[in-house]
Order: C-alpha cells, then structure tokens, then sequence
C-alpha cells in the first residue's frame, strides 16, 4: 500500500487520504493519492519579486473551480504561465506536496512525486522515456546520489575547490543585494548548499532544484534528520536546467554549485537563469575549468580530449556565457580548477 513508502509518514503527521485537486470527480484516470497531515507547519510568507508571487492565503471557496485561483510562484515547463495551484500556501515540503499545480494554457497538471514536485516537460508521461547525456545521467544513478555527499563531493578540493564550508562564505558574499529574496539551487545536488542557505534564514524561500529524481531523494533524506528543515521554507523541484519552471524575472537569487560542466547546454541554462532573475538578481557559479591560464600548452590538448564529453570550460568562455546572455558586473575567483564566478542582471 502506498502509505508503507510515503516520505511523510512522520510521526507528527496523522494522515488520510485525498485525490488529486486537478482530477475531477468523475476521472477516468487511477485515482492519485495524496497526504494530507491534519496538523501542518505554519509557514512565513514567501517573498518573490515579481507580479508573480504566490498569494498566501488559501481560501475555503465553494466550487472546486474556485479553489483553484492562486497564482503560483512556479510557472509551466512547457508555456512559462504561472501555474494555479490547489492545496495549502507555503514553500515548506508538506504544504507543497499537498497541492496541485495545473497550467492554464497546457491543461497540463503537476504534482508531487514521492517528495519532490516533478516540473519537468515530461512529467506525467507515460510511454516517453528521455535519456540525457552521460554527464546528466550519470548523477541520475541511485549510488552516486547516495556516495556523493559521502566523499565523491569532497574529492572536489583536490581540484582547488575550497570545501562546502568556505564556498558558502564566498556565495553568501555575492548574494547580498538579494537578501531576503527567494534563491534557487539549481542542479542542487543533494543539497549540501541548499540546506545551508535555508538554515541561514537569509533568503525568504530556497527552491533546491535538480534534474536528478535519487539526487532529490538523498536531499530529503538529508531534510527530515532537521525538523528546522522540514518546517522551512525550502522546497524540492525536479526541472532541467534549459528549461525552468520560473517566469521571468521572479526570482532574486540563482546558485548553481559544480554544475556547469554537468549540464548538456550551458548557453541554454544561463540564458534561462538570466530570463527568470529579476532586475538586480545575482547569479553565482562554481565549476571545473577546462584549463587555466598556468595550465602548460602541452597538456591543454589531452585535457581537451579527456574532458570531452562534459561542459568544462575556460575562464574566458564562462564571462564570455554571461556577458552574451545580458548579465553585467562578471567577477570570479580562480584556485586550481576551481573557478566561482557571479554576475548580475540589469
Ligand atoms: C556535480 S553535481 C553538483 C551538486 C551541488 N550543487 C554541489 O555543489 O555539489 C551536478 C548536478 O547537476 C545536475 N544536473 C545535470 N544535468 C542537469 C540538468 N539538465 N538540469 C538540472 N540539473 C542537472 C546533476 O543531477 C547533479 O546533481
């Protein structure tokens, strides 16, 4: 039975069970079913930037059609209409994996699956299966999302990464004109970073995004071991880089940690990082370079060769990136291969 593998079978929940808002009740679809703890969190309010910002209050309105009004801080993967939502307010897990969300023009619903809210184009299919790039894939896996934050992560200083710690120091330092906005991980991983920058109470909302359905899975293995965490507002969010679940300029803060050389097209990924950050929003990255400027010429074609296959790129072509998508005030710091770099939108 489904109950025996809900992630929200928490002691603090007592639980029974609810369709789907969106199906009607007369569906020819199986029956969804959803969690629905009686007692949940309070949540504070969300601020997002844009005319987009989800109203937060969930009103007891008489027709089901009714219910369905709240415009959301999410938007349509296929469309980028902000999605109406169906179910209680707030960024934190439970109240997010009690809605549904339906977009208007697609007619397309999305809902949570297991703990992660599934905003992908192809969320919901069922005979399309797509297979990314080996660099996506690879993290896909269910063991290298279990070995990553113990020790595959942490390998990465051998490269110049200064460690989880000091990297969060250095993006919290890019991030101050976006305090008290909404951040989004994204490609969190398993949310080494995210928990962080929602355990810092800096940010009014933290979206910890990945394309990876187990890199999701240990994040929230990771949430439920801090009820501090579980009551925030920190939400989980399975999309693709190149296409965000966000509309455009709704979102103060965008991180994206070791992820560039991961992602099958950068230039796709930063122009949709720039479309959804607001005026003044800041973007901060971090990645493998493919060679510095101290690398010897001689070595630099067998790295190209070996790294073939993966997004590592120079110095020179991640400013290049920023500055063709519109992002202004480019600044990084270099340590090896390590490089983070920040920048800014108009
Ligand atoms: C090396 S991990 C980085 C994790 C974490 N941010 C960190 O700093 O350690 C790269 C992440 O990029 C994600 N990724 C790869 N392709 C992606 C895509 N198309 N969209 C979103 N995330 C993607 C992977 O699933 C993986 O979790």
């Amino acid at each position: 039975m489904a109950m025996a593998t809900s992630p929200f079978l928490h002691p603090i929940h007592i639980l029974e069970f609810r369709r789907c808002p969106f199906l009607p009740l007369n569906s020819q679809f199986p029956p969804r079913l959803h969690f629905l703890p009686r007692r949940f969190p309070s949540s504070s309010t969300i601020r997002a930037s844009s005319a987009v910002l989800m109203e937060s209050v969930y009103r007891d309105t008489s027709t089901r059609q009714d219910q369905a009004k709240e415009t959301e801080i999410f938007a349509c993967p296929v469309c980028y209409e902000p999605l109406i939502r169906k179910g209680p307010p707030g960024l934190n897990l439970s109240a997010i994996y009690r809605s549904g969300f339906k977009c208007r023009r697609c007619n397309k619903s999305y809902s949570s699956k297991d703990m992660f809210l599934d905003l992908t184009v192809t969320a919901g299919l069922r005979d399309y299966a797509e297979v990314q790039p080996v660099r996506t894939e690879l993290f896909r896996s269910p063991l290298v999302s279990f070995l990553y934050e113990r020790g595959w992560r942490q390998s990465f200083n051998r490269s110049g990464f200064p460690g989880r710690d000091e990297e969060f120091k250095m993006a919290q330092e890019y991030f101050k004109p976006a305090e008290g906005g909404l951040l989004v991980d994204v490609s969190c991983g398993s949310g080494l970073f995210s928990r962080k920058f929602a355990n810092s109470g800096v940010y009014s909302g933290v979206i910890a995004l990945d394309f990876s359905e187990n890199m999701l899975r240990q994040c929230y293995n990771f949430i439920k071991q801090d009820d501090t965490l579980l009551t925030s507002n920190l939400a989980l969010v399975r999309a693709d880089v190149s296409r965000l679940p966000f509309s455009s300029g709704s979102v103060d803060a965008v991180h994206a940690g070791a992820a560039v050389h991961c992602w099958p097209s950068p230039s796709n990924a930063i122009a949709e990082i720039t479309r959804i950050l607001r005026s003044g929003g800041v973007f901060v990255g971090s990645t493998f370079l493919r060679y510095t400027s101290s690398t010897p010429w001689i070595i630099r074609p067998l790295r190209e060769r070996i790294l073939q296959g993966y997004s590592y790129l120079t110095e020179e072509e991640i400013e290049d990136l920023c500055t063709s998508c519109g992002l202004t005030n480019y600044s990084r710091k270099i340590q090896q291969s390590f490089i983070m770099f920040s920048a800014q939108k108009p």
